[in-house]
């Protein structure tokens, strides 16, 4: 094992963290809620386009720091798409083969980034099967399975150290309600909800941490009954977020409320808040904006005032031939009007008049 291969690794890496400047917070006027402001972390703008890149660079260095990656080794990963792009651009930059196991359905546009950063792509049928085939195949090839769903949360530093959360308090410092009355996230690997959490309790922030999750996910009925063997039978229709398992790294007891939104509305609020900024974002920021928006609300029928902070996980340009596509909207079966309407009722009027009164599914016992 070569010492200096190791110490020049982590260089590389330090060096692409100082390189990298922090991620914008921008403020979104709600013309229905004067007295709430709220604010999207736009966690598109970073070099490999979504959240992700924070995760991918902390699993290196846990990889190399515990002596799991050296030199040559091939890098295996379980992924919908944003963190094999994200860690297939540091394995390029460590000189380090990748191959990414994904969900057949997984968009062109996120194999394509993969490939751009010379990852390999390696498709299965079922979404459940990313996990065994993803260390199968890294035991086949001698490598490192790095695992985000079971090491997002221990591989981040949620004390500090730049992380997404520090990040956004310190962003919100100099505005008129600098500590969030919420902040809402959605949950895959759940790495960014135990991180944002965690780094609340231990700041003493009087911030409460709710999740947004779609419809499918199991990740609402195991907050509610924290039964770790509830699957569901489907698999989440918004890339990156809700898991038909219970995740590792998915942490309930720093979450303080779940929020359900079907997929409709997801979609309909991503096209929404895209036309309110003027720039696409994915659908789990549909998801997000949805949360914030019906928070927002109740916080005004509330007469309270305050912030609320929320997550742009990743860029629409990814989502042109799906999500953006009028004609795959229909071929899938979503119909977004009544859910616009709701999304624009809550907007500009600040009511909260839900279109699907959205229900978690009744997840599967495991045998
Ligand atoms: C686009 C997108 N949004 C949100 C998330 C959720 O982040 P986390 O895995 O930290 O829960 C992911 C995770 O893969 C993602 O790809």
């Amino acid at each position: 094992m070569s010492r200096q291969w190791t110490l020049n690794a982590l260089a590389q890496l330090e060096r692409d963290a100082q390189r990298s400047s922090d991620t914008h917070l921008l403020m979104i006027e709600l013309p229905g809620a004067p007295g709430i402001s709220l604010y999207l972390k736009d966690e598109s703008t970073h070099p490999t386009g979504s959240l992700k890149h924070r995760l991918a660079r902390s699993l290196f260095f846990y990889g190399i720091c515990n002596g799991l990656i050296q030199e040559g080794t091939p890098i295996v990963e379980a992924s919908s798409g944003s963190t094999a792009v994200s860690e297939a651009y540091f394995a390029r930059m460590l000189g380090l083969p990748f191959y990414a196991v994904m969900p057949r359905s997984t968009s062109p546009a996120k194999v394509a980034q993969i490939a751009f950063y010379d990852g390999f792509c390696h498709f299965v049928d079922r979404p459940a099967e990313v996990y065994t085939e993803a260390e199968r195949l890294a035991q086949r090839l001698r490598g490192h399975y790095m695992d985000q769903f079971t090491y997002a949360e221990r591989a981040t530093d949620w004390r500090g150290n730049n992380n997404i959360a520090e990040s956004i308090f310190e962003q919100m410092a100099a505005e008129p309600c600098p500590v969030p009355r919420w902040i809402v996230v959605g949950a895959g690997t759940g790495g960014t909800s135990a991180t944002i959490g965690r780094y609340i309790r231990y700041k003493g922030f009087d911030t409460a941490l709710a999740v947004a999750d779609p419809s499918q996910s199991v990740f609402t009925a195991y907050h509610a009954t924290r039964d770790a063997t509830l699957t569901s039978p489907h698999g989440s229709e918004i890339e990156g977020i809700g898991r038909p398992r219970v995740e590792p790294s998915f942490v309930p007891d720093v979450i303080d409320r779940m929020i359900t939104v079907p997929t409709a509305e997801s979609l309909a609020a991503m096209r929404y808040l895209s036309q309110v900024l003027g720039r696409r974002y994915g659908g789990s920021t549909g998801t997000n904006f949805y949360g914030a928006l019906q928070l927002a609300c109740e916080m005004r029928a509330r007469g309270e005032q305050g912030s609320i902070v929320t997550l742009a996980c990743d860029g629409g340009e990814r989502y042109l031939s799906s999500y953006y596509n009028d004609d795959w909207l229909q071929t899938q079966g979503h119909h977004l009007d009544a859910a616009l309407a709701t999304v624009d009722t809550a907007f500009r009027e600040g009511h909260w008049k839900p279109a699907a009164q959205a229900k978690a599914p009744e997840p599967a016992l495991a045998a």
